[in-house]
């Protein structure tokens, strides 16, 4: 097997040439490799989600059921566990938000006076959503600067013109797709702040983009495992899976996920044993000490290749899956997916299964848009001919057996809600990407009427080509697919959402290029006078410093790019600390306030006033055919050293290659 694999690694390194990329050697375990090895066991970033998978390894484990044997539940509510932690984060909340508004300056306006005297009533205290989307390491950096900005760990985040403390006062963070590794990354990590995270450390090969998930980890120059060992240990991880014995069927996510984790997550190997559902266990979150994580992925309807809209839309927390929509309406609890669940119930006389929801097989799940090559192969230019023919092959026949997505096998809602759920009779859940119903931000967590979010920063890192093509930069399509879903009865089911206008009033207002707020008004929602809709902060990725619309499909960044990118969202989030406008932190807490202002009942005052008007979308359209969309440098552009980086112009090509590698690995 060794050879095979060595063969295809040349393989992918001949076609990485063709794409003018770098080439990838594969190499073998020297002793210099082993000592590595053995040095990146204890790292410096500390504590990290548990590794509580029963085997110790990426295999889930049959486990005796606990007395009270789990069950699914109907979507009716906040689970329990959410309900009891909110009692907890929701009070941590103030003290961090009188601190934050308190020093974005809202003139004439007490926020610590205000705060005190609405605590009576914790629906009056403004609930904090951030959301960051999907398109790959773009968004995950992008997403990341953002992060950076709101977080007062951040070195001088907390001075004049900056926004630090926002993300402590903040109740959720939720992320799809490239938005899911970065959210991912930083709740395995310990809720690490996203400066330690980018520096890391020699030993550590958390957040080292230089190397693609197709050559594996380096660590400062010594690559830990040669590039073959490291494909033989993911496959042997993902096949440890498939023998398990317990009916789950793996697919290409299990690989991506376990490749992904040599990146997002600090411990050997990618931490194989870290579940997504441990992170319920940390200090942190068990004392509301910090948001809520919160992933999102799409369910496909059987024997079908397209998702659509009316797709039905899942959630990830460390509890529980599931979704809130009409159609499947339960959620299962995370850490015993992988169990024989039977009409809400596990099978009598079988044993639970814990370590099924891996940490990469979650993130994975979130980001998995393999489907999206076969239905998009024929419009990629930058695949060669001969390419584009193997992988039509090869992705055809993965997909006639679902293989191309992420299979959530035993499906926990087998003969669950029969009537609506359009998955109850197949033995498979089949999960992708968040973003391929075009709702590329993940609101549909925090639109959730139960959840009675007041506010929600939407980053948007996507690159939108549909209607108007912006250069992978942004067009607002998202937030237009959220509010098209909103609006339809059958689907939406309480979720009220602001109006949005369409896409080309998007580009001709400008409303993709700075900070845009939807929903001032907060009577005017899509579904009426049933729920208040939360007021979107949308941030719309943009050219501050750097020009960071590198495609989706880029698969390799050294560190100056990074940080350029993660740099470039840090403007985006304070719109280069003030220098557009002095008073963007003050408008970004009257946004804050804005839903606790109407419910009260108070004066908004005229400083805030001033920052509605200028922030607010007040209904205008303009239907026109915009002018393509070439964005320029808002503050002085940065030049990094290497800026022709290879990376730059590796594209779809290379991807596709170390695609090939990942679905070759799979027939071994
Ligand atoms: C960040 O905010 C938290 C909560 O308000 C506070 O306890 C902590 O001291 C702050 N840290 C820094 C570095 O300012
Ligand atoms: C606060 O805002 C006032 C009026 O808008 C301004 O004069 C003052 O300089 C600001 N203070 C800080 C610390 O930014
Ligand atoms: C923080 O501010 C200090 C003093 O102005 C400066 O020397 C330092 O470079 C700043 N750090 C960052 C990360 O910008
Ligand atoms: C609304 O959703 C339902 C089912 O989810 C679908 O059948 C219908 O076509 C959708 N309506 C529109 C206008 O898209
Ligand atoms: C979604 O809506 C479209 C029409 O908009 C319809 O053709 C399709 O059948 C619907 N899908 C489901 C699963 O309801
Ligand atoms: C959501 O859907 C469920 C299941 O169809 C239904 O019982 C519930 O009333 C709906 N909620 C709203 C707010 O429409
Ligand atoms: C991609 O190509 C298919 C045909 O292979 C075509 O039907 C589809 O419209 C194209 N999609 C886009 C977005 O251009
Ligand atoms: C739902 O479907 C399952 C599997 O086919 C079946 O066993 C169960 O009896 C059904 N439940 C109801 C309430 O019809
Ligand atoms: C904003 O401040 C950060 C550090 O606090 C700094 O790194 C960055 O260069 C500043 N951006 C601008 C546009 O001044
Ligand atoms: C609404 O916004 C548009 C541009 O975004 C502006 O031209 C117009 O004057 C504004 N209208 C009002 C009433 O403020
Ligand atoms: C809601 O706002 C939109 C956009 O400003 C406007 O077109 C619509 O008429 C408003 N609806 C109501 C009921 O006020
Ligand atoms: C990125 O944006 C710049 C300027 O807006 C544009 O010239 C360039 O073509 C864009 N790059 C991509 C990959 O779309």
């Amino acid at each position: 097997m060794k050879g095979l694999l060595a063969a295809l690694a040349s393989a992918a390194s001949v076609n990485l040439c063709n794409a003018g990329a770098g080439i990838v050697i594969p190499r073998d375990a020297s002793p210099e490799v082993l000592a590595a090895e053995a040095l990146a066991a204890p790292m410096i970033l500390a504590d990290r989600a548990l590794s509580n998978s029963p085997t110790g390894g990426y295999t889930p484990g049959a486990v005796d059921c606990p007395s009270t044997r789990p069950t699914i539940r109907l979507a009716t509510g906040l689970s329990e566990s959410e309900t009891s932690w909110l009692q907890k984060r929701r009070p941590a909340t103030v003290q961090p938000m009188i601190s934050w508004l308190s020093r974005m300056n809202i003139s004439g306006f007490d926020a610590a006076t205000y705060i005190n005297n609405n605590m009576a009533n914790f629906s009056n205290i403004p609930n904090i959503g951030i959301a960051a989307s999907g398109g790959g390491y773009r968004a995950l950096l992008n997403g990341a600067g953002f992060l950076a900005a709101a977080d007062n760990r951040t070195s001088n985040s907390t001075n004049t013109g900056q926004i630090g403390g926002l993300l402590q006062a903040t109740t959720y963070l939720a992320g799809l797709s490239g938005g899911g590794w970065l959210v991912t990354s930083l709740y395995s990590n310990n809720f690490s702040s996203v400066e330690t995270l980018r520096d890391g450390s020699p030993d550590s090969s958390v957040w080292k983009f230089g190397n693609s998930i197709f050559e594996g980890p380096n660590s400062d120059g010594i690559q830990i495992l040669s590039t073959a060992d490291y494909f033989r240990t993911i496959s042997d991880e993902v096949s440890g899976k498939a023998d398990a014995g317990l009916g789950f069927n793996t697919s290409i996510t299990d690989y991506w996920g376990r490749a992904l984790s040599y990146q997002m997550i600090n411990a050997s190997n990618g931490g194989p044993g870290y579940t997504f559902s441990s992170i319920a266990e940390s200090d942190d979150i068990q004392n509301g000490q910090i948001p809520l994580p919160l992933l999102v992925a799409d369910e496909r309807s059987p024997n079908t290749a397209i998702v659509s809209l009316n797709s039905t839309v899942y959630e990830f927390n460390p509890w529980e899956m599931g979704s809130w929509d009409p159609t499947t309406y339960a959620f299962a609890p995370l850490q015993y997916t992988g169990s024989n669940f039977s009409a809400g119930s596990v099978v009598a006389n079988q044993q639970c299964v814990r370590g099924f929801d891996n940490v990469g097989f979650v993130m994975g799940t979130s980001s998995t848009l393999f489907n999206q090559f076969l239905l998009q192969i024929n419009n990629i230019t930058a695949i060669p001919t001969f390419l584009r023919n193997i992988f039509t092959n090869l992705l055809v026949d993965i997909g006639e057996d679902n293989n191309d997505i992420a299979q959530w096998q035993p499906n926990p809602f087998y003969g669950f809600n029969n009537q609506t759920n359009r998955n109850a009779q197949e033995a498979e859940l089949t999960l992708v990407d968040g973003g391929e119903d075009l709702q590329n931000i993940p609101l549909y967590p925090l639109i959730q009427p139960q959840r009675e979010v007041d506010v929600i920063f939407a980053i948007d890192s996507s690159a939108d080509n549909q209607d108007v093509d912006t250069h992978t930069w942004p067009n607002g399509a998202s937030l237009v697919a959220t509010y098209e879903r909103s609006t339809n009865a059958t689907i939406e089911n309480g979720t009220a959402f602001p109006s949005i206008p369409g896409i080309k009033t998007f580009v001709n207002l400008g409303l993709n290029n700075r900070p845009t707020f939807f929903g001032c008004n907060a009577s005017n929602t899509t579904t009426g006078q049933s729920g208040i809709a939360p007021l979107i902060v949308y941030m719309p990725n943009s050219p501050y410093s750097y020009n960071s619309n590198i495609t989706t499909f880029t698969p390799s960044y050294n560190n100056s790019e990074r940080n350029a990118i993660i740099q470039n969202g840090y403007d985006v989030a304070t719109m280069g600390n003030g220098t557009l406008d002095a008073e963007w932190p003050t408008c970004m807490a009257c946004a804050v306030l804005s839903r606790s202002f109407f419910k009260t009942g108070t004066a908004v005052p005229a400083a805030c006033q001033t920052c509605f008007d200028r922030y607010c979308w007040n209904g205008t359209l303009d239907t026109a055919t915009p002018a393509d969309y070439y964005p320029t440098f808002k503050v002085a552009e940065v030049n990094i050293s290497s800026g022709a980086s290879p990376a730059l112009v590796v594209t779809m090509g290379a991807y596709s290659s170390a695609l090939l590698v990942a679905v070759a690995l799979m027939m071994i």
